[in-house]
């Protein structure tokens, strides 16, 4: 149904724009209908940006994207709505999507207008009834309400029932549970289940390897823009060939065994993977921390000097120099990166080729 080729996205970056940071490289996969596929990588791997250039809401620097067949990398006017009514997305802060101002509904209201413009009042009210019925909503609960009077949990599942609204046929899901507690979260991802037995697809951005794990019959392994590894779910999981995946595994200690009966050599190792960068990255995601990637949360917090922070030799640093300097440290390094080739492991995996140490 949708597929990938070769997908790549360059940033411009730098004051005048004059550096390109490769965010997305060379990245290629197919999503069948009725299929849940992970895109599984840490914070800054190019997961938001592969499903923005899915939902064209940015350009595809290189590659091509294809729906049902079609070349869709620069539809535009009637073309893109008409994409818009079987692919839609969902976005990981829901209060985001909505105007505090405005009543929740408002966000289907506005599909009204561009999509069901000639469609009766009696005919408009019965759609929007079974769409919040079919994820879960009694719509008496949830019309006319305002978003402070509403749950994450309820404001998720208005906006994928917007997307019901529209018959799509894949849902970009980027990150849609992170942000709620822990009993919604499974509410929702059961309403994943059930849309994907009605045959939709579906592609689910996450950082969290156990829900990737959970939802998905196949799982795609992003880091720094480039596919390290692919495939089924339970071949990326039980048989595991590129380190990083490894190390991401290592990471999530729950996801094998309970800590307590781990032997201390076990231990030692699931330790020493939090220390890794990846890792330690990885965990601080899981655990809702995240990095600071501008260091601005790091200058918040020196009182004296709220544009600097001391550096480890006890003088001020700029924090903007020092965010760029790694700014363009990361763009060299993903620039020179080279896209490694993916070989066949058995049907159905695929892992990148490691550089030899
Ligand atoms: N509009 C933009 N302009 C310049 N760089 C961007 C832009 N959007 C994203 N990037 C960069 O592209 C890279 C990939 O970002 P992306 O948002 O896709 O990551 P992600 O995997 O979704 O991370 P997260 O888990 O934090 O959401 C990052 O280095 C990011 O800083
Ligand atoms: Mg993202």
């Amino acid at each position: 149904m949708l597929k990938l080729d070769r997908v790549s996205k360059y940033f411009k970056t730098g004051t005048f724009g004059g550096d390109l940071l490769p965010a997305v490289k060379q990245v290629s996969f197919e999503i069948g209908s009725g299929e849940v596929v992970s895109l599984i990588g840490e914070s800054g791997s190019g997961k938001s940006t592969l499903g923005k250039m899915i939902l064209r809401l940015i350009d595809i620097s290189s590659g091509s994207i294809y729906f049902e067949g079609r070349d869709i990398s620069g539809i535009k006017g009637r073309a893109l709505r008409d994409y818009y009514r079987k692919v839609q997305g969902v976005f990981q802060d829901p209060f985001s999507s909505y105007n505090p101002i405005f009543r929740a509904d408002r966000v289907l209201e506005m599909l009204r207008k561009n999509y069901f413009a000639d469609l009766s009042d009696a005919d408009w009210n019965r759609k929007v009834y079974s769409s919040l019925e079919a994820v879960g909503l009694n719509p008496a609960d949830v019309l006319n309400k305002f978003t402070h009077q509403l749950s994450g949990g309820q404001l998720q599942r208005i906006l994928i029932a917007r997307a019901l609204l529209m018959d799509i046929r894949l849902l970009v899901a980027d990150e849609i549970i992170s942000m709620l507690d822990a009993s919604t979260r499974v509410d929702v991802l059961n309403l994943l289940a059930q849309l994907k037995a009605k045959g939709l697809g579906v592609l689910f951005i996450t950082h969290d390897l156990s829900l990737g794990n959970y939802i998905s019959e196949k799982a795609v392994i992003l880091r720094r823009g480039v596919v390290l590894e692919m495939g089924a779910t339970e071949k990326i999981f039980g048989n595991p060939q590129h380190s990083y995946t490894r190390s991401l595994l290592a990471a999530v200690p729950q996801l094998h065994k309970k800590w307590e009966v781990m032997g201390d050599e076990e231990k030692a190792e699931v330790a020493s993977a939090h220390r890794s960068p990846e890792g330690a990255a990885a965990l601080a995601r899981g655990n809702g921390g995240g990095q600071s990637r501008t260091g601005v949360a790091e200058a918040r917090q020196s009182p004296h000097l709220p544009w600097a922070r001391r550096s480890r030799h006890g003088d001020h640093v700029l924090v903007e120099e020092e965010a760029e300097r790694k700014a363009k440290r990361d763009t060299y390094l993903r620039t020179h990166e080279p896209v490694p080739e993916l070989v066949m492991v058995e049907e159905d995996h695929w892992v990148a080729l490691e550089a030899a140490a």
